[in-house]
């Protein structure tokens, strides 16, 4: 069996990256996760420790819980979802996200040149290129710009990453994918915040002018292609992971109040009377832009939802799974973890 160190395989990405190498039977998958706020091992609800599975409670910046993980597990491959993910909460306390976005990616690699670690593969972002407002959309040898601290703490990771395969001949791998969006993804973001909204009552909440463009993919087929990315990649590549189609998110939100209105049976132009322009998010990027042709040459990769499709997968899930929602907003699934946690080794 092979073995895979995932980390922060409790998020958003992470869990359905873990359910989908689960789903083969050749890996053994060691989950890394603190559990932050962002982290939720409901949502890897089902999935039985064994054999094929482990999960750690730990810190990727823990350097003696990450060694004796080394040590114990023997990784053939790692790959790093770890992180402080939130760009408003790296611009209100830009600390946590670089222990954990830098100094933790530091400290799994240190351990991944140690343990003879085979593949290293970086979650990073688009953000890392900065704003694209005018001019071609990135591809992967576009200089790095990063505009907020959590875009920064990305950045370092990628130059770290690329440092330890350049210095000590780890064989690393990066993908910078633009937002992703689909079940699971904790609601301070904004398609599931919108949802949230939208149900509760609420406002709907634009920053600015809410004329700023991304581009979206649905989380499983960003998942597709890290999975392409880590089994056929080659050593030091870096791959862009993009639908390369724009929205602003105006459009965006003005389609979740259609689509959300048909899903739930609510009147969509009371919804629309609730988006409120609120104070820009400092520093904003008003455009994110890549090229994905690498990935779709290289590797085969090619999205297969579509945004509208997603957005309704989506919406249905927030839809039957508000009591989720109610507990990873509310705090009381901090009571649930604790009453389920079992540290598995140690
Ligand atoms: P998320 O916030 O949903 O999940 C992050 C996970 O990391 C959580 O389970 C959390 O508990 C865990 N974690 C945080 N700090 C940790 C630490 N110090 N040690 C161990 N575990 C820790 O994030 P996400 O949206 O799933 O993003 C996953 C990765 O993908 C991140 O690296 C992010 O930068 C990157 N990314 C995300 C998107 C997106 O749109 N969500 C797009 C591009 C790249
Ligand atoms: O681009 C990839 C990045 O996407 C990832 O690296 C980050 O981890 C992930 O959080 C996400 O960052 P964004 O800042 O793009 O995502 P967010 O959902 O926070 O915001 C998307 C856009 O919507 C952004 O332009 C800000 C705007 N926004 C966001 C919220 C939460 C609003 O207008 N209103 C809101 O309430």
């Amino acid at each position: 069996m092979k073995r895979l160190l995932v980390a922060g395989g409790c998020g958003f990405i992470g869990s359905h990256f873990v359910r989908s190498m689960l789903a083969k039977p050749e890996w053994r998958v060691i989950n890394l996760d603190k559990l932050t706020y962002a982290g939720n091992l409901e949502n890897l609800k089902g999935i039985a420790e064994g054999d094929h599975y482990r999960f750690v409670r730990g810190d990727i910046g823990d350097r003696t819980l990450v060694n004796e993980l080394y040590e114990r597990e023997r990784p053939t491959a790692v790959v790093n979802f770890a992180a402080e993910s939130h760009v408003d909460r790296s611009i209100l306390d830009p600390a946590p996200c670089f222990e954990t976005n830098a100094i933790g990616v530091q400290v799994l690699l240190e351990g991944a040149r140690n343990h003879g670690v085979e593949r290293f593969l970086q979650v990073s972002t688009d953000e890392v290129y900065g704003d694209v407002e005018q001019g071609e959309p990135c591809d992967e040898e576009h200089r790095l710009a990063p505009s907020s601290p959590y875009a920064a703490s990305k950045a370092a990771a990628d130059l770290l990453s690329l440092s330890y395969q350049r210095t000590y001949g780890l064989p690393v791998l990066i993908v910078r994918s633009c937002n992703n969006y689909g079940p699971f993804q904790f609601p301070e973001k904004l398609i599931p915040l919108m949802v949230r909204n939208i149900m509760m009552g609420q406002d709907l909440p634009v920053y600015g002018d809410g004329m700023q463009r991304r581009e979206w993919v649905y989380v499983e087929d960003c998942v597709d292609a890290i999975r392409r990315v880590l089994e056929r990649g080659e050593d030091g590549a870096i791959y862009n992971i993009s639908t390369e189609e724009e929205h602003t998110n105006l459009d965006v939100i003005h389609l979740l109040c259609e689509l959300t209105a048909g899903e739930a049976s609510m009147d969509v132009a009371s919804l629309r009377n609730r988006i409120r322009r609120v104070a820009d998010r400092p520093g904003h990027d008003r455009r994110y832009a890549m090229r994905a042709t690498k990935i779709r040459e290289e590797l085969k990769w090619n999205p297969v939802v579509t945004f509208e499709e997603g957005l309704r997968k989506t919406i249905r899930w927030y839809l039957a799974n508000q009591e989720w929602v109610e507990r990873v907003t509310s705090g009381a699934y901090r009571d649930y973890y604790d009453a389920v946690y079992v540290r598995a080794w140690g």
